[in-house]
């Protein structure tokens, strides 16, 4: 067996086919490639292919990442994307490659990591991981929410940009993960249909995608203000509002909870108590 990492076009292709057969994906494997390929995200990544007899046969991509503890910094890795082809299963492959990446990356002084897990939390928790606190909700029907709402001032990210870092930087108890002025940059160039507001105490940001208004990033004197205010916009746009964002529970919002089986944000070397992670901080 051989644990490298994808040396060539060729091989970042048969990663993408793993994936592609480990999740069952209904849509063509071109398709579904070419559309990988073309993540700006993705390239950051460095691509890790697990090969025995029969091929490449498991995969995943390994993200470097800062993070933030205070004014603490930490360099680490995020896990994204571990796949094993379904023929080859239950024989300790994607162990082994999780285990190998995170010790390549010991090895850069760089092994505080961080995933978020689609499978039970036992399988990541044997391999020294540990589950974040970590929220989904939905209000589906925004129109009957009732309460005081706060006022939502659209703005020009770049133009606020101090105000944004500055509010991010300091509004987070636990883990997180810090953005430079670059990764403020990187940010905006990723997610450019995102949409900035200022709200008293700090910002709101709004994603709007699939019928849904997702609240992104919330730092508010009072949020639940500011989420009764997002769902009269989502009420006249006819969408759900959804969040990962803790706002407590918040007076005249029926919310849903919502399992977070897809997406559990899990730690390695980190300390998981008051940590925070945003849906926009995958990777
Ligand atoms: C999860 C996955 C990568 C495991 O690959 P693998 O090479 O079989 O993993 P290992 O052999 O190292 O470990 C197997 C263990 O993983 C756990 N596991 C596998 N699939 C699981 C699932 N869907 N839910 C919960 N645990 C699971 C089990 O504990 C299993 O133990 P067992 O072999 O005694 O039954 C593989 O099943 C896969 O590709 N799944 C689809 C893609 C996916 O969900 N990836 C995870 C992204 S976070």
């Amino acid at each position: 067996m051989d644990i490298r990492i994808a040396a060539n076009e060729d091989e970042r292709r048969a990663a993408i086919a793993v994936a592609h057969a480990a999740n069952g994906v209904r849509s063509p494997l071109a398709t579904y490639t070419a559309l990988r390929l073309a993540i700006s995200l993705r390239r950051r990544a460095r691509w890790w292919v697990l090969e025995t007899g029969g091929g490449i046969v498991a995969s995943l991509l390994d993200y470097p990442i800062v993070f933030g503890l205070g004014a603490q910094r930490m360099h680490g890795f995020g896990l994204g994307s571990v796949a094993t082809h379904p023929g080859h299963r239950h024989q300790g492959l994607a162990s082994r490659l999780c285990t190998t990446v995170a010790d390549a990356r010991a090895t850069e002084g760089a092994d505080h990591g961080l995933l978020f897990s689609a499978v039970a939390p036992a399988f990541y928790e044997r391999l020294g991981y540990r589950v974040v606190e970590a929220v989904q909700w939905r209000v589906s029907e925004p129109a009957s929410v009732q309460g005081p709402r706060a006022e939502l001032l659209p703005i020009d990210p770049v133009a606020e940009l101090g105000m944004l870092a500055e509010t991010y930087e300091h509004g987070h108890a636990g883990l997180f993960r810090p953005r430079d002025e670059g990764g403020w940059l990187r940010t905006l160039e990723d997610n450019p249909v995102d949409t900035w507001f200022a709200v008293p105490g700090g910002y709101l940001r709004l994603n709007d995608a699939d019928g849904e208004l997702e609240i992104a990033e919330l730092f508010a004197e009072d949020p639940s203000a500011v989420v009764r205010a997002v769902c009269d916009l989502a009420a006249v746009l006819g969408r759900t509002v959804v969040s990962w964002v803790d706002v407590g529970e918040p007076d005249g919002v029926p919310r849903v909870a919502e399992s977070r089986d897809k997406t559990l944000p899990m730690v390695r070397n980190l300390p998981p108590e008051g940590a925070r992670f945003w849906g926009a901080d995958y990777f």
